[in-house]
């Protein structure tokens, strides 16, 4: 094989996080070559035999500094940013990796002539109260600004085998006497499939999706936090109680939480902004066929796919007898 007619070359940022893998996956399959530029290349090994031989390759990169930025998109045909941070840790802040980290990649990607996709996410608002919401808005404005021909793609909340919703409360569900509603559960999302949003990356990849465009990535049904939390218990075969908490407790419990050194924390209160707010579809989007279903990609269903993730949380895990008549 000559040069010439390599595979095109995809970076990848983020290609290690929860959907990157995912988005990794789809491009190898169709034959890309994938550079994944991450900031522990060597605790990205896993991603190798996704790959052929020589298929996948790794470059450190941070997103904070914008030299290790343009050495990860010498010479790519595309790249995809799948970094994004749900809260703060040192200098790894929302700013930093969602504001100018974006940027850095925008700017990196029209040095380099590269197309451009970028993973932004339903909620992104300028205006609004949550920061992680406000620098998601302030990265897409560069991206587009930038490189005006960008793909942008805003899922809701993704759900998958190592998803951070789902996992999260059904471990709490196997250990906690109660469940917590946040804001009473009232508030609306539409879990959106891994798969289905890497294959979205993927067509924008392909050049198959128009560009310049912002889609907004939705599951094929609406379900409020309760209807979740419900579902996943359903699955898990537990029966823990749903208790309200009010948003002001849940922020403030995010708060506390936060301040523990060291410690992922498990809710903060800038996720309870967030959940403030519905985290579906706009009409617009649907109206102007910036969805899923307008590219062609059927969105899979919660109940289809989470017992295929969710069995190890059952008190006997695979082996648990499900009584289908309760
Ligand atoms: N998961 C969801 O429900 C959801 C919903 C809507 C939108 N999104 C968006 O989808 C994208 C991917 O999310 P995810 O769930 O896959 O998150 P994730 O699992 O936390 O992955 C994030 C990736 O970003 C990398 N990263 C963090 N800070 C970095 C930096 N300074 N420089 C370079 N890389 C850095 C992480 O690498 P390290 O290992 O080095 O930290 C990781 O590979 C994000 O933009 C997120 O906002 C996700």
């Amino acid at each position: 094989m000559t040069l010439s007619n390599l595979p095109p070359l995809v970076t990848v940022f983020g290609g290690s996080g929860f959907v990157g893998r995912h988005v990794v996956r789809a491009l190898a399959r169709r034959g890309y070559r994938i550079r994944v530029a991450v900031r522990r290349p060597d605790l990205a090994g896993f991603l190798q035999p996704i790959g052929g031989v020589g298929q996948i390759s790794f470059v450190q990169a941070n997103l904070r500094y914008r030299q290790s930025v343009d050495r990860a998109v010498e010479g790519a045909d595309h790249v995809v940013n799948c970094v994004g941070v749900l809260f703060e840790t040192g200098r790894n802040t929302f700013d930093a990796v969602q504001d100018f980290g974006a940027r850095a990649v925008a700017e990196a990607a029209r040095a380099a002539g590269a197309k451009l996709t970028h993973i932004s996410a339903i909620g992104a608002d300028e205006n609004s109260g949550s920061t992680y919401a406000r620098t998601k808005a302030r990265g897409e404005a560069a991206v587009r600004r930038t490189v005006p021909d960008a793909v942008i793609l805003r899922p809701s909340i993704v759900f998958g085998p190592e998803d951070g919703f789902f996992n999260k409360f059904a471990t709490m569900a196997r250990y906690a006497p109660f469940l917590p509603l946040i804001g009473g559960g009232r508030t609306k999302l539409q879990p959106v499939y891994v798969g289905d949003v890497a294959e979205a990356v993927a067509r924008s990849v392909d050049g198959t999706i128009e560009r310049g465009r912002i889609y907004e990535l939705g599951g094929p049904e609406v379900l409020t936090f309760r209807q979740c939390l419900e579902t996943m218990l359903r699955i898990v075969d537990r029966k823990n109680p749903l208790v309200s908490l009010p948003f002001a407790v849940a922020s403030l419990i995010g708060s506390l939480a936060s301040m523990i050194p060291f410690v992922k924390p498990p809710l903060t209160a800038d996720q309870v902004t967030l959940l403030r707010a519905d985290n579906i579809v706009s009409d617009a989007a649907r109206a102007e066929g910036r969805t899923l279903e307008a590219i062609g990609i059927e969105p899979a269903l919660v109940e289809v796919i989470l017992p295929s993730y969710l069995v190890r949380y059952r008190t006997q895990g695979q082996f648990t007898k499900i009584d289908r008549t309760a």
